[in-house]
């Protein structure tokens, strides 16, 4: 990467303008915001960069209807699709995103062979499965978006619990973005002390709980889609990790072929996330009830890849 680096969003709903958002405000590079509405993707991008002088950020800021202009990204951050609605989960969005996941991946994958592509579309590990195929980039460059969200979540509720600094608490969570993914109390810490010693296993299984369900908590209540604000930061840390090759150990849904026996999906595990995309995947040693609890989510995976191969992606 020389000079400025160019970032190019995907999808210029609430998430994907909430990436431009962050990225802007951290100054990662050059911005392109894509939708396929006519107006929509060039509004938002004008705006934010009328938001520049005020919040004293330099950067391009373009908004556009044609992968023409995203060529040459150094990262692309997919956010298209439906979200859900109240009573829905993320596997019922899988048809209609499959297709469009499917469609913008190979667009922009075109344009920017050399790219490292970031998904956030829903049902996520099945998304980055589907992006990995139309793009047709080795599976290191292909990432999904959703570790971080959740043991954000995982964060913040400890924080909550204990009034203490979000900041101090280190976290790991593997397995797929669903409500069967695997919060790990045992690699869990507050500065430095284990969080099983600072709260009780009850109310520490009521906090596991509400992370896994986090999702659904927030499209409860906002009743007309999903959360925005903490999945587009989530991506905007990936995207940094990348850009500045910060080398960040971060969970993320990455390609499993040996490690943990998954033997070829993309899971959430922990890796060191830099330049090169997924530059590794570290493996957790697992108590028995761990392993168990992540084989379900791996299976859950492995499903909906099965419904995304039928459909054809
Ligand atoms: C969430 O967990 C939208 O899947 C996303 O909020």
């Amino acid at each position: 990467m020389t000079g400025r680096a160019k970032i190019t969003i995907v999808g210029a709903g609430s998430v994907g303008a909430t990436c431009a958002h962050w990225t802007a405000a951290k100054e990662l590079g050059d911005i392109v915001l894509v939708d396929i509405v006519e107006g929509l993707p060039q509004g938002k991008a004008l705006d934010l960069r009328e938001a520049s002088p005020i919040e004293g950020f330099d950067c391009e800021i373009v908004g556009t209807n044609r992968y023409e202009e995203t060529a040459d990204s150094d990262v692309i951050i997919i956010t298209s699709g439906l979200a859900r609605k109240p009573g829905m989960s993320r596997d019922d969005l899988i048809a209609r995103n499959t297709e469009i996941v499917g469609s913008v991946a190979r667009q922009a994958a075109k344009f920017s062979p050399k790219a490292v592509m970031i998904v956030v579309s829903n049902p996520l590990d099945a998304m980055v499965y589907v992006a990995w195929k139309a793009s047709g980039f080795p599976t290191h460059r292909v990432v999904g978006q959703a570790g971080i969200l959740d043991t954000a979540r995982f964060r913040t509720f400890i924080a909550m619990e204990l009034g203490c600094s979000v900041e101090d608490i280190s976290t790991l969570l593997l397995g797929g973005h669903g409500d069967d993914m695997v919060p790990l109390p045992s690699c869990t810490a507050v500065g430095g002390i284990p969080v099983t010693s600072l709260i009780s296993k009850d109310r520490l299984d009521a906090i596991v709980d509400r992370a896994r369900k986090g999702g659904g908590e927030i499209v409860a209540l906002l009743k007309t889609g999903s959360a925005y604000y903490a999945p587009a930061a989530a991506s905007v840390q990936m995207a940094e990790a990348i850009i500045r090759d910060k080398k960040r150990v971060l969970p993320c849904a990455a390609y499993c072929g040996k490690e943990y026996g998954i033997g070829g999906y993309f899971v959430g595990v922990p890796c060191i996330l830099g330049k090169g995309g997924v530059e590794k995947v570290l493996e957790v040693p697992l108590s028995s009830q761990e392993k168990a609890a992540f084989q379900v989510s791996i299976e859950h995976v492995k499903e909906l890849v099965a419904v995304v191969q039928k459909i054809g992606a």
